[in-house]
């Protein structure tokens, strides 16, 4: 009985140190059965899972009991209202981030003019889908130096039907890309590399170290990031970045020795700072 088996399934991974041991259950649950929430009301909980399927959703604890982050297993996450395609070589995009995403949109005062955005360090692509979800008319180019992750953010982008507005490359930063943008983006790695090793093992020991360490004090790709958004934002343009809950009085240093005055830190729904707005 389906009941006995999600109690048996919670307790091992409450067990393997899973604070939402229940949800991940169900979740691995209906991924196992290849059923949506509403999917699973409809087969109810008395039929007995068949062979296969309880072989299938043991394999799936196995791999969760081992730390395996819930996205990877399954595949895919939400982000903002997007569904995105999730693995090893991306970081798995997390809810903070829509704080950037509601910021940047907080910004245009035209959501149907045709903006230019640029998207450093995209991962998933995740923060560039999600603007451009919103801003029928918007067109944008996302950067990452990992090929990987560009296969996945553009794999993204036809999950989305959004390849027609977005254009990828492969490069450090925004190295090569010329033009001028009405938003820069960027939720770069700021994590400094002695807190790696003290993270969860979901982040630890699945998620990309290139998409995580932040170089010294978490705070390396700043400076560089601000000085291409002085070169490519537009007269009125707007650069948004994430950053540590702890990295707000440096990053606004950062800022105005690069030359912006107007600078701000914007805090994520729990209250922590999470992100740096400039303007030009
Ligand atoms: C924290 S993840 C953010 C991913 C995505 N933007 C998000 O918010 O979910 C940082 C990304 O930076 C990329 N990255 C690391 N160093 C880079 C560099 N020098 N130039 C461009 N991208 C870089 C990593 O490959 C990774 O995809």
């Amino acid at each position: 009985m389906i009941p006995t088996l999600l109690k048996a399934a919670s307790a091992r991974l409450a067990a393997a140190g899973i604070e939402d041991a229940r949800e991940d259950a169900r979740a691995l649950l209906r991924h196992a059965l290849g059923l949506d929430a509403a999917g699973m009301i409809a087969r109810g909980v008395a039929a007995p899972l068949s062979e296969g399927e309880a072989a299938r959703f043991e394999a799936l604890i196995v791999r969760r009991e081992a730390r395996e982050p819930l996205s990877q297993i399954i595949g895919s996450v939400g982000f903002w209202t997007l569904d995105l395609i999730v693995t090893r070589d991306v970081l798995t995009p997390r809810s903070d981030t829509e704080t950037l995403v509601r910021a940047a949109l907080a910004r245009i005062t035209d959501r149907s003019a045709p903006l230019k955005i640029l998207d450093v360090a995209t991962g998933t692509g995740a923060i560039a889908l999600a603007l451009l979800s919103e801003l029928p008319n918007a067109h944008a180019i996302a950067t990452d130096i990992s090929p990987a992750a560009l296969e996945i953010a553009k794999a993204n982008a036809a999950r989305n039907q959004l390849s027609g507005r977005i254009r990828f490359l492969e490069t450090g930063w925004a190295d090569g890309v010329e033009g001028r943008f009405d938003l820069l983006v960027s939720n770069p790695p700021y994590i400094a590399p002695e807190v790696i090793a003290t993270l969860e093992p979901e982040v630890r020991d699945f998620e990309p170290l290139l998409a995580l360490d932040g170089g010294q004090g978490g705070l390396a790709p700043y400076p560089h990031l601000l000085h291409e958004a002085r070169r490519l934002l537009n007269p009125g343009g707007h650069a948004l970045f994430e950053i540590g809950h702890d990295q707000g009085a440096p990053v606004l240093e950062l800022a105005r020795a690069a030359g912006f005055r107007s600078a701000r830190i914007l805090a994520d729904l729990a209250g922590h700072d999470r992100v740096l707005a400039v303007h030009n």
